[in-house]
């Protein structure tokens, strides 16, 4: 695996999680909390972050009367990441930014793998052929019961996507694959409780940002 720090002197940070966990939200105070802290901070999202690639999340997520296949949909996603990957977040790492995405690879692995059932094998060599390998230093995942994630997408009235409107099944595969996945890199992937309200994840946010930062800023032991 390879990751942002080998590659460049900035941070890479990426928020998940399923529908109504309020990472977009949480994306907006973080950044204003590391923008406080001295950090010079670029904000961002997946499936967009440039021209193309909003047009292609337009794409994506404006419903449509064609069925979209599955893989369909994946290319769609990486060919977005492609654009997004060279043109602005290794662009801005190279600077020395810390960039904060609000959804990256594990929204591929998560819904395109576990939740539309795409072979994960194969997904995550077609993710690492668009992203040059790139891996965030840190993700958060914040975790909430699907229904309570849907019950407050419907009451932020606004329209739902097709992503959205998809059968409950779906979305608990979805948050079963953010499980797994932070399982699988617990050193990578923090999972954070969004089920109470925006300030107290919003501190559980800032407390894990704060120690993860000192560990990632404090010397490393040298290595023979
Ligand atoms: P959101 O950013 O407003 O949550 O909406 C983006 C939607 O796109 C969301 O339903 C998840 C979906 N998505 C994928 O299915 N795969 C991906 O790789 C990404 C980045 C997003």
């Amino acid at each position: 695996m390879s990751s942002a720090s080998r590659q460049s002197p900035g941070i890479f940070i990426t928020l998940e999680g399923g529908e109504g966990s309020g990472k977009t939200t949480q994306a907006r105070r973080l950044c204003a909390y590391l923008t406080a802290q001295g950090l010079n901070v670029l904000r961002t999202r997946e499936p967009g972050g440039t021209l193309l690639a909003e047009r292609v999340r337009t794409l994506l997520l404006n419903h449509s009367k064609e069925t979209v296949a599955p893989e369909t949909e994946a290319l769609l996603i990486l060919a977005a990441r492609r654009q997004h990957v060279e043109h602005v977040i290794k662009p801005a790492l190279a600077q020395g930014k810390t960039v904060v995405c609000d959804r990256f690879s594990d929204s591929t692995m998560a819904y395109q793998g576990y939740g539309r059932g795409l072979d994960l094998r194969t997904l995550r060599m077609m993710n690492d052929w668009a992203t040059g390998k790139l891996v965030p230093h840190l993700t958060l995942v914040f975790d909430v019961p699907v229904p309570v994630g849907l019950q407050r997408r419907r009451g932020q009235g606004t329209t739902q996507n097709r992503l959205d409107r998809e059968a409950e099944r779906f979305h608990k595969n979805v948050r079963a694959g953010f499980h797994a996945l932070a399982k699988k890199e617990p050193r990578r992937i923090m999972v954070i409780d969004a089920s109470s309200s925006l300030e107290s994840v919003e501190r559980e946010v800032r407390y894990c940002i704060t120690n993860w930062l000192k560990a990632y800023r404090s010397p490393k032991p040298h290595r023979r």
